[in-house]
């Protein structure tokens, strides 16, 4: 498939999807729905991707959500349910073993926001401004939005967001726990890639591990998250990677992960 709205780019392991409508602040529509669905389930399948990385093109935004214009065609209930399914990325997103950071520079609003929502990690760059603006068009956030905000930031603070449609500077996301880390304008792109090269460095299966008993305990009581993790380190003890770290460690050399 080659893409229209979106950019795909891997280098060393690391994967950058770009959203690539910048003339409309990287509004999202359905073609670009579908060309992120088909990226993000080419990538999850791809043992060469360490680490995702999604931004925005241009000066302005991360997304500006999704692409108001489509709203103003009354869909066909069924229709509308069966096409939501279909391009849903963000379930591919939360099927990727890889860990995905989100460089957001600009807007990040409504569906924008919710992206950012389904990444791992996400950096902003000190012009980023966060919000879920739905209610000020009439309806709700419906990618994910009101489950995810409030996990991340409580349940006062995301009814506030989300009932006033308040855009949120990235000094006060960062204080918050929206964001992990603000950075100047110029240093995002660098310090996204340094963080996912940094990441992309470690032993692959490690990487996918500790990413399923975070994100997979996230969703379980204590004592099962508990028992996920203990299954997952064990299984790791048995790997060639975990012997060969060891080996570097006492060799004091870099160490050659193979994967298995
Ligand atoms: N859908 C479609 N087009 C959008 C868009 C969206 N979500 N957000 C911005 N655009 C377009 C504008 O229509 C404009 O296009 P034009 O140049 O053809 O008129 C262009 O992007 C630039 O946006 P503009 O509104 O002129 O910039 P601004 O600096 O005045 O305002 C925002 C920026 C982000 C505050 C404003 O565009 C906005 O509120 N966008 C909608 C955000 C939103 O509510 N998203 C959630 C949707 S559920």
């Amino acid at each position: 498939m080659s893409y229209q709205t979106i950019l795909l780019e891997q280098q060393d392991g690391v994967a950058t999807i770009t959203l690539n409508r910048p003339d409309v602040l990287n509004a999202q529509n359905n073609p670009m729905r579908l060309e992120l669905v088909d990226a993000f389930s080419r990538l999850r399948g791809d043992g060469a991707v360490r680490v995702i990385v999604v931004t925005g093109a241009g000066e302005r935004a991360f997304s500006a959500g999704a692409d108001i214009r489509e709203f103003l065609e009354p869909p066909v209930p069924t229709r509308f349910r069966e096409e939501r399914k279909r391009l849903d990325y963000r379930g591919e997103m939360d099927r990727c073993p890889q860990p995905i950071i989100a460089a957001i520079r600009g807007y990040a609003l409504g569906g924008g926001l919710e992206l950012a929502l389904a990444c791992d990690i996400r950096i902003a760059a000190d012009d980023a401004q966060l919000g879920l603006t739905e209610i000020t068009l009439g309806i709700i956030p419906g990618g994910g939005g009101t489950q995810r905000l409030p996990r991340l930031v409580g349940r006062g603070k995301a009814l506030e967001m989300i009932l006033t449609g308040a855009r949120i500077p990235a000094a006060e996301a960062l204080r918050l726990g929206l964001v992990e880390r603000v950075v100047a304008v110029g240093e995002l792109m660098p310090a996204a890639q340094a963080l996912a090269r940094s990441i992309a460095d470690k032993a692959p299966i490690a990487l996918r591990y500790a990413k399923e008993a975070v994100v997979s305990g996230l969703g379980l009581p204590l004592a099962d998250g508990l028992r996920l993790e203990n299954d997952l380190s064990t299984l790791l003890r048995t790997t060639e990677d975990r012997v060969e770290g060891a080996r570097a460690f006492i060799e004091k050399r870099k160490p050659k992960w193979s994967g298995r």
